[in-house]
């Protein structure tokens, strides 16, 4: 079944427009044409210049405006080898989101942007991706400093109470969600699939700081009900993590109850979060 309501929109301002120098066949005009032409070739090169100025400002991202996205499996691999040092906060954006509506009529929010609301009526560029991303317990990758934090809450668990978290998903790119929320559509019907998992563009997985955690190999549903369940809804702020979409919030959310699927937003927010008694999603969005 297509998904016409996501389609993703790349944003503005790819290609540089191609500067032509009128010719200069008439040999009288020679001195004149060739001062035009020379300022003509000084502005392309400015312009060139301002273009490839823009495209690696901001939100830092190693896909380009033009990226679509295949290009996420480029980052993906970056991170896997190594990749680049730079930490969540470095590449946290402060814009606002930016006001243009899809074809779903949600709105783009910026990429690189750890506080951006991301739900129903929000949704990430298809081309967003991280390009800090590490490997957690588990095998899942996060961003560099969600993956420190949650690495940390994990050790204090285990020391705690013993127990062995993991992460049974983590970054996922847009195609990847493609293919989650297919899966969904294909096997549990749309409704269900639309109460469970994110449209392409709108999850919180694409961010890379969203991590589904699991234990004892028990996973989502199963997770739910569990000791380390219970153990993550009362400590993951202590870590800079929010439930996000917590039992009982479902008509605010827009998703049914999920204790395994946590987003980091870093602690001094997890506390504000915490004493205003919102969801991250009402909190975000004030
Ligand atoms: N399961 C959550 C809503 C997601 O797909 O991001
Ligand atoms: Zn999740």
């Amino acid at each position: 079944m297509s998904d016409t309501r996501s389609r993703p929109v790349r944003r503005a301002g790819g290609k540089a427009k191609r500067q032509t120098v009128g010719g200069s066949e008439r040999g009288s005009n020679f001195p004149v044409v060739f001062i035009g032409a020379l300022i003509a070739v000084v502005l392309a090169v400015v312009l060139l210049l301002t273009v490839a100025a823009d495209s690696i400002s901001g939100d830092g991202k190693p896909v380009g405006p033009s990226g679509d996205a295949s290009s996420t499996a480029t980052a993906e691999a970056t991170a896997t080898a190594g990749g680049p040092t730079s930490t969540v906060g470095a590449q946290t954006s402060t814009k606002t989101p930016e006001p243009t509506p899809g074809a779903d009529g949600s709105i783009l929010v910026a990429c690189g942007d750890i506080l951006a609301p991301l739900d129903k009526q929000h949704r990430l560029a298809a081309d967003c991706a991280p390009n800090d991303l590490r490997q957690v317990a588990g095998g899942a990758y996060l961003r560099a400093e969600a993956a420190v934090a949650l690495g940390e809450m994990f050790a204090a668990g285990k020391q705690e109470k013993g127990f062995d978290f993991y992460v049974n998903s983590g970054y996922r790119s847009y195609q990847e969600q493609v293919n989650t929320y297919n899966y969904w559509v294909q096997t549990s019907g749309q409704a269900y699939a639309d109460r469970t998992s994110a449209r392409p563009g709108h999850s919180e997985h694409q961010l890379g700081t969203t991590a589904d955690v699991a234990a004892r190999g028990l996973e989502l549903e199963a997770f739910g009900g569990t000791a380390e369940a219970a153990w993550v809804a009362a400590n993951a702020y202590k870590f800079g993590f929010v439930v996000s979409y917590p039992d009982g919030k479902e008509a605010i959310t827009g998703y049914a109850s999920e204790p395994w699927h946590i987003r980091y937003v870093g602690k001094g927010v997890t506390q504000q979060v915490k004493d205003s008694g919102l969801t991250l999603h009402e909190f975000l969005l004030k």
